[in-house]
């Protein structure tokens, strides 16, 4: 499996330090396509990025709508993203999920619209603290799965890249383990085995995301059922960035 780095800039930068990043990070990356890498910016500067993007750089959305278009004042359609140029989109990321009303259901139609409009959907799915403390991550993990996935096609499931994400690692500082986010890697590539068998399994993308730092990207890439990473603070620097991508080619 191809490695995919993501970068979750959320709520942060101003359009300088887009561009600032953006030149920075052309400048340094590897001219190889041995790994997918993406920025997923504001919506304000998808634009911005999508002109500058070098060769090996794709932008991406953080949040779509799941309607062709209509009065959803302060939306936006998958159709709008398409004309931005945009690949990739986050969906059902845990603060969506956490602070605007985001549901399984909300996050499957999400996908796909994403899908009938030829955007690749990043998928967060992750556990909350106390799930964990309870020994209820498959399970919370597994629902998550089951419902967001509906009525999607093999080839859809193929394409689709799926973030582990545990709530509790979330800019907390505190990383899941490279043991523990594999085993749950494992156990999310288990659940779309018994969705949609082997084939499509083994070719789906999985990403660990929490509190990813140039510390310990190495040790997670290195895992096996870890696929790349999605990372949020760490991603805002262009070095780091590079880092990551490079750190990803060699695990
Ligand atoms: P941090 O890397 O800042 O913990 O954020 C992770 C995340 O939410 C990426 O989507």
């Amino acid at each position: 499996r191809k490695p995919i780095i993501a970068g979750n800039w959320k709520m942060y930068k101003t359009r300088d330090e887009v561009l600032s990043f953006v030149y920075a990070v052309n400048e340094k990356m590897p001219s190889n396509d041995l790994v997918d890498s993406v920025i997923c910016s504001p919506a304000l500067y998808l634009r911005d990025l999508v002109k500058r993007q070098g060769s090996n750089l794709r932008i991406g959305a953080q949040n779509v709508h799941f309607a062709e278009e209509g009065a959803y004042t302060g939306e936006i359609a998958p159709k709008m993203l398409v004309d931005a140029g945009v690949k990739y989109v986050i969906i059902g990321h845990s603060e969506r999920r956490a602070m605007f009303n985001e549901t399984d259901e909300s996050v499957n139609k999400k996908i796909h619209a994403a899908f009938n409009h030829g955007i690749t959907p990043i998928l967060c799915v992750g556990e909350m603290l106390e799930h964990r403390e309870n020994n209820q991550t498959e399970t919370v993990i597994k629902e998550q799965i089951v419902k967001d996935l509906e009525g999607l096609t093999a080839e859809q499931v193929t394409e689709l890249v799926i973030a582990y994400e545990p709530i509790w690692a979330i800019g907390t500082g505190k990383t899941a383990t490279p043991e523990v986010a594999d085993e749950t890697c494992g156990f999310i590539r288990e659940t779309v085995k018994e969705l949609y068998g082997d084939v499509v399994s083994e070719a789906i993308r999985i990403q660990y995301g929490g509190s990813v730092k140039v510390n310990n990207i190495k040790e997670l890439m290195a895992k096996p059922n870890i696929d790349g990473a999605l990372i949020g603070g760490a991603s805002l620097e262009a070095d780091n960035f590079i880092y990551f991508v490079e750190a990803a080619i060699q695990e």
